[in-house]
């Protein structure tokens, strides 16, 4: 069953819809608590790693909304771990607040990213900011959107012109030096870089035309899923660092539109070869 949902009849898949209903619910929990950061509950999972009260009460919103609608699903989420069983053909998985330290600074770029999966292939994703209630969804095979608008990737077809966004190490355990160098060479190559603080808004954004690259570290599942269908979906190329596909539960993503893509690959090469042969020693 598929219910026509705006001006350019998008078709919208019910689990989709189910979706969006949950990242909604969840936007409603974190922008009702914005005005009240400083009382929050605030724990530290690690260095520069934190998880409010009001990261945990949107994803149990989120897990309400999708179990409700689909008991037989399960659920992976950021701070609940595994929900259901480990063998459900159908999966959700979901990044309540994308952009935790942005939220906790009053800096309003971070959003909710749920994903899901059926038989381990992403087939829905929703992104949503709910600052600016912009609603970015995908459907596999069906294309992606911002809110009622069909979304492509930019034209830009040469690195030298384009605008690239990030996400660099702040946590313990993670390769600065490594990423230090890759910034380098974007930084020469590219027209300009932005750090944003949100993975899946990044992701969002290349969809958007906003962006016309990125290359990301240091990620889970949860961060990347819903963006790389929405990527994916508006004609732009996504893959791991060296060009594969070992992404989803690799940590680092580079995304863009194809030419753009494919030089920034070409300019990894070199980076992540020198690696290899570093770990190698
Ligand atoms: C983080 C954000 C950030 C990225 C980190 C992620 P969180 O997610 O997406 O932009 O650089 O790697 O862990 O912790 O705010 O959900
Ligand atoms: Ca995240
Ligand atoms: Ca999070």
């Amino acid at each position: 069953m598929t219910t026509p949902s705006n001006d350019d009849e998008q078709l919208m898949h019910p689990m989709l819809n189910i979706g969006i209903r949950a990242a909604r619910a969840a936007g409603n929990v974190i922008t009702r608590s914005m005005d009240r950061v400083d009382t929050l509950q605030i724990d530290q999972k690690g260095r520069n790693d934190f998880v409010s009260e009001v990261d945990k009460a949107a994803e149990t919103e989120i897990i309400n909304v999708l179990l409700k609608a689909y008991p037989a699903h399960s659920v992976l989420g950021e701070e609940s771990g595994l929900v259901g069983a480990a063998d459900a053909e159908y999966q959700w998985i979901v990044d309540p607040l994308d952009g935790t330290t942005n939220f906790l600074h009053g800096y309003p770029y971070f959003s909710v990213s749920i994903a899901l999966l059926h038989k381990k292939r992403i087939d829905q994703a929703v992104v949503y900011n709910p600052v600016s209630q912009e609603l970015f969804t995908a459907s596999r095979g069906d294309g992606a959107w911002l809110n009622s608008k069909r979304l492509r990737v930019s034209k830009t077809n040469r690195l030298e012109k384009a605008l690239l966004g990030t996400g660099f190490p702040y946590r313990t355990g993670q390769d600065l030096d490594f990423y230090q160098r890759t910034l380098r060479h974007y930084t020469e190559k590219s027209g300009g870089i932005r750090r944003a603080g949100s993975a899946a808004l990044d992701l969002a954004a290349v969809a958007a035309g906003r962006l016309d690259g990125v290359w990301l570290v240091g990620l889970n599942a949860w961060d990347v899923a819903a963006g790389a269908l929405i990527v994916r979906e508006a004609g732009g190329l996504l893959n791991d660092f060296s060009g594969g596909d070992n992404w989803m539960d690799g940590g680092e993503v580079l995304a863009g539109t194809p030419k753009v893509h494919h030089e920034m690959l070409q300019v990894m090469k070199p980076l992540i070869a020198s690696r290899n042969k570093l770990a190698a020693k």
